[in-house]
């Protein structure tokens, strides 16, 4: 397959706010959107009926979703709990197995979990300047540690495509909770 001509472009990125400029899409999740992903469903209901917290926006610039293209995106994802968990992304594999992808840490802290569906899994802390790397076939999902936003570019593969439903339904391998001595990988 030929890839769709694209021209040349550049884009402004704001280490701090994670701000991308231009951009073509926004993403915004909210805590009711992510009801399956966290395990205190009571205190989930709660944080939901008191306002439905804003857990994480993704800022992307869209180009064809083809072999050959890149896809760059920043992620702020909020502080906050659930429960003792922290506030995280949904998580997903690539609807195409064999696509990785690179996530550069530019704000905050928080951790990068990987896993398999072979039972393969992997925790990277992350914070500024920190490149995690997502090698094909591992589903990936962060998680805010800290006590401001933790914001990160990510560039992936333009035909990788989201499977969300597959983390849906076996859930993530681990959970990162908040402790008494900091944060514990469960
Ligand atoms: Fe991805």
């Amino acid at each position: 397959m030929t890839a769709t001509p694209l021209n040349p472009f550049s884009l402004l990125l704001d280490f701090r706010s994670g701000a991308l400029q231009p951009y073509t899409s926004r993403t915004e999740r909210h805590l009711s959107d992510m009801k399956g992903a966290y395990a205190d469903r009571s205190a989930l209901e709660h944080l939901v009926d008191a306002g439905d917290p804003l857990v994480y926006e993704v800022l992307q610039y869209d180009v064809p979703e083809e072999v050959g293209q890149l896809i760059c995106c920043t992620t702020v994802l909020h502080p906050g709990t659930v429960g003792d968990e922290y506030f995280m992304t949904k998580g997903h594999y690539h609807s195409v197995r064999e696509t990785g992808e690179v996530y550069l840490g530019l704000c905050g802290r928080g951790y990068l979990l990987l896993m398999t569906e072979e039972g393969g899994h992997s925790a990277t802390p992350m914070g500024p300047g920190i490149v995690g790397y997502v090698p094909p076939y591992w589903a990936h999902r962060t998680v805010n540690t800290g006590e401001e936003p933790f914001v990160f570019f990510a560039v992936y593969p333009g035909q990788a495509g989201h499977d969300y439903g597959t983390i849906e339904q076996s859930g993530f391998a681990q959970r990162v909770l908040r402790a008494a001595e900091g944060p514990v990988l469960k």
